[in-house]
Formats: structure tokens, C-alpha cells, sequence
């Protein structure tokens, strides 16, 4: 096993992309700590962790309030004794287009995709730095390497964390501590599915620029980080891996 006797923590792993990397850490042998804000998801994640033998120390924690964020980071090194790997993963859209994206709408993205991945890769590498290493992985997202039109706020932080991701690395890089970027392309997901609800005709589409044709699973991704987060990865960091089917090779041909 990869994670044999690692502790690891997963925000937003209720469902989706979270949760299925909370299950594959589970599975490689770490026990996890995972947050949502969805109680009942959390704790499906929670017995599924169980039942692959591991220990889950849940909280539910807006990730967006970063004294509750430090909170759950510091009391998941106390339960579990050590904070080994971290995945800041919580997301959401946020699709309009830039003459009219509303000022709230706006810095709700950016509270939760860029500022709560930032102080929740801050709190947890500050604890990696003193115990001497650890793995942090930032879920960023294809959008945040390529520009796409109704999706200012959505590219705007994601491109923010695979830099914020970039910076962390190069200054921790000395002292054991790694930090990758990675980014899915179009995971099937409740966040993927809901933004296509107002129009199913935009699946096909969206499907037909993928060069595998095809959908990303929430498990493909978790795969991704399972070796981001493994001693596999010792040499890897500042890494913007992107889990996409091709999409971002693609260009525009
Ligand atoms: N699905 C995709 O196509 C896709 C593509 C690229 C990147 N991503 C990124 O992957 C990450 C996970 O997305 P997903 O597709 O699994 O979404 P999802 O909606 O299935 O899961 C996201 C989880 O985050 C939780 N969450 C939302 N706001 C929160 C908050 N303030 N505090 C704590 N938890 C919160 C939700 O309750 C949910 O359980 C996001 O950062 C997203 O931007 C997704």
C-alpha cells in the first residue's frame, strides 16, 4: 500500500472529486480527516472510509471561515496524530460573462476557490514544515491553464492555484515539503452535472472537444493524487498534472 500509516485531509469530500480521493487514500492505507458542509455526505464518505479498514475524522466546516479551516487542521493532528497529506479541494463555478459577473458572486468564488485553498495549504504545510515533509495537493482545474469565455471568476482562481501551488513549492521544496497542482478536465460530477442542467445539448459539446471523447471519473482524478500524495512522487513538485482525457494538449485543432 502507498499510504501505509499516512494521515491525510480532503476538503469538499463529501461528494465528487473529494470523496473519491478520500476513498483511494482510505484504500492505499492512510486513515483520512475529511470536511464538508454537506453533514450527510460526509458521513457516507465516513463509513466508506471505515469499511476499507481505515479511521475518518470528519467535520463539518464551512472552508470558506479560515479560523474553522485551521480549526479542523489542527484537531486532525491531534485525533489523528499527524497531518502527512493535504488536499484542498473544495470548488465551485461560477459561469457568466465578465461585463455583467456580480460583485458578490465574484468573491464568493474567489473565497472559496483561491482564499481557502491558500489558508488551508498554509495552515497544514506550516504543520509539514515542522514535522519535516509532507504532500500537499491543490485541485485547481484545466480552466486554470487554458482561458474560457462565461468563465472569468472559475479561471481567474484556478489559474491562481496552480501559481499559489507553484510559489508554495519552490519555497518549501528545501524542507521536505511537495506541492502540486492538479486538474481535472470534465469529471463527472454534481458540480459538473448541475452546470449542465440548463442546457443538455452543452454535454455533447462539451464531450466532442475531448479528445478521449469521453468524460473524466472522480476516481481517474483521485489515481492522480494517490501518487501525488505517495512517496512515488519524491522528486515531484510545482506539478500542474493535468487529468483531462486530452484536453488541454488538444490546442485548438
Ligand atoms: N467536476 C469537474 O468537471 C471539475 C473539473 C475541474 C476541476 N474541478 C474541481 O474539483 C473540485 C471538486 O469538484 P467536484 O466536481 O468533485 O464537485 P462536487 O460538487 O461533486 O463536490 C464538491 C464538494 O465541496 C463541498 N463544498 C462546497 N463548498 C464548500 C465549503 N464552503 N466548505 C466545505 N465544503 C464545500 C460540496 O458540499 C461538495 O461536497 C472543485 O475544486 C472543482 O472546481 C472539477
Amino acid at each position: 500500500m502507498r499510504l501505509e500509516g499516512k494521515i491525510a485531509g480532503v476538503t469538499g469530500a463529501a461528494a465528487g472529486i473529494g470523496r473519491a480521493t478520500a476513498l483511494a487514500f482510505a484504500r492505499e492505507g492512510a486513515d483520512v480527516a475529511i470536511c464538508d458542509l454537506d453533514e450527510e455526505g460526509l458521513r457516507e464518505t465516513a463509513v466508506a472510509v471505515g469499511e476499507l479498514g481505515r479511521r475518518a475524522f470528519t467535520r463539518v466546516c464551512d472552508v470558506t471561515d479560515s479560523l474553522a479551516l485551521r480549526g479542523f487542521i489542527g484537531d486532525t493532528v491531534t485525533e489523528l496524530v499527524g497531518l502527512d497529506v493535504w488536499m484542498g479541494n473544495a470548488g465551485m463555478s461560477g459561469s457568466d460573462p465578465a461585463e455583467e459577473f456580480a460583485e458578490d458572486r465574484w468573491r464568493q468564488v474567489v473565497e472559496l476557490n483561491q482564499n481557502a485553498v491558500f489558508f488551508g495549504a498554509q495552515a497544514a504545510g506550516r504543520h509539514m514544515l515542522a514535522q519535516g515533509g509532507g504532500s500537499i495537493i491543490n485541485t485547481a482545474s484545466m480552466y486554470g491553464l487554458r482561458s474560457a469565455a462565461g468563465r472569468i471568476a472559475y479561471c481567474t482562481t484556478k489559474a491562481a492555484v496552480v501559481m499559489m501551488s507553484q510559489v508554495m513549492a519552490i519555497e518549501w521544496a528545501s524542507r521536505g515539503v511537495r506541492v502540486n497542482a492538479v486538474c481535472p478536465g470534465y469529471a463527472d460530477t454534481g458540480l459538473f452535472r448541475s452546470g449542465r442542467r440548463i442546457d443538455p445539448g452543452s454535454l455533447e459539446r462539451l464531450v466532442a472537444e475531448v479528445p478521449m471523447g469521453r468524460l473524466v471519473q472522480p476516481e481517474e482524478v483521485a489515481e492522480a493524487c494517490v501518487f501525488l500524495a505517495s512517496d512515488e512522487a519524491s522528486a515531484v513538485t510545482g506539478l500542474a498534472m493535468t487529468v483531462d482525457a486530452g484536453w488541454t494538449a488538444r490546442g485548438s485543432g
